[in-house]
């Protein structure tokens, strides 16, 4: 269904993941963000690389699936099994109906990511769910996820980023808000949808991203993919 939810000069109450966002996410998601098919292919690609034997993989703020379909797509080994994981019921409900007929050990979870303990993971992936968690409970996440990894096991994070120079910051925000436009989103409805995610996503530049990591112990990461004010991270323990 057509995202049409900021299309009318409305009260704007803060942005949740409802019923309402659950029936236009995915043509949301595709006009809203650049790349993400791209970042779905890559997450694909480490579901065919980094799966071990009888180990875990974890994707956190699951929302309808595609990140989950992608690894599934391309899992070679039976033995592992996939958490897929929520804090909506209403997008976990959506993700399993679209996962119905594929053939792979799922788990459907619908809890807080920051509640959840990781274990015998071999990969871990946070595609656009981490900017959703509060910034200082971010380390804690990240630090417990790098712990229930198995040594060449992966994390793969999507993030919309802020850059640290003020002027590129500016370009890039009218980039992207150029891309929305040509995606069919009207300056109301991107005005409109930018009063409302602004206080429950909180972006962070790339270098923050990067120090993170290594600051829990990832000796390896880099940008996989960035494309205007997103970018796709991947570390390995
Ligand atoms: C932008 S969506 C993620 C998109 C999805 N991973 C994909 O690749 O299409 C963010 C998701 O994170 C979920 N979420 C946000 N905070 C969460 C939390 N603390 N625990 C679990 N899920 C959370 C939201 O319900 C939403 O479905």
């Amino acid at each position: 269904m057509r995202d049409e939810i900021y299309k009318d000069e409305t009260d704007i109450s803060k942005f949740t993941f409802n019923q309402k966002v659950v029936d236009v996410f995915d043509d949301m998601v595709l006009r809203s963000v650049p790349g993400y098919k791209q970042m779905i292919e890559l997450i694909g690609l480490a579901g065919r690389t980094y799966p071990i034997k009888n180990s875990n993989i974890y994707d956190l703020g699951c929302s309808t699936g595609a990140a989950t379909l992608s690894i599934a797509s391309n899992l070679r080994l039976e033995s592992v099994k996939i958490f897929s994981i929520d804090n909506s019921q209403e997008m976990l409900d959506q993700c399993s109906k679209n996962l119905s007929s594929i053939e792979a050990n799922i788990q459907y979870i619908c809890d807080d990511i920051n509640h959840i303990h990781f274990e015998n993971a071999s990969l871990i992936v946070l595609n656009l769910t981490l900017q959703f968690i509060s910034p200082e409970k971010r380390l804690d996440l990240i630090k417990r996820i790098y712990d229930s990894l198995l040594p060449e096991g992966a994390l793969i994070i999507s993030e919309k980023i802020i850059h640290e120079n003020e002027e590129i910051n500016k370009s890039l925000v009218s980039l992207h808000e150029s891309f929305k436009k040509e995606n069919g989103y009207s300056d109301t409805e991107i005005a409109q949808k930018r009063r409302a995610i602004e206080d429950v996503l909180i972006p962070e530049s790339i270098n923050q991203h990067l120090e993170r990591f290594q600051k829990v112990g990832f000796q390896r990461s880099l940008v996989q993919m960035q494309c205007l004010n997103f970018a796709s991270f991947i570390s390995i323990k």
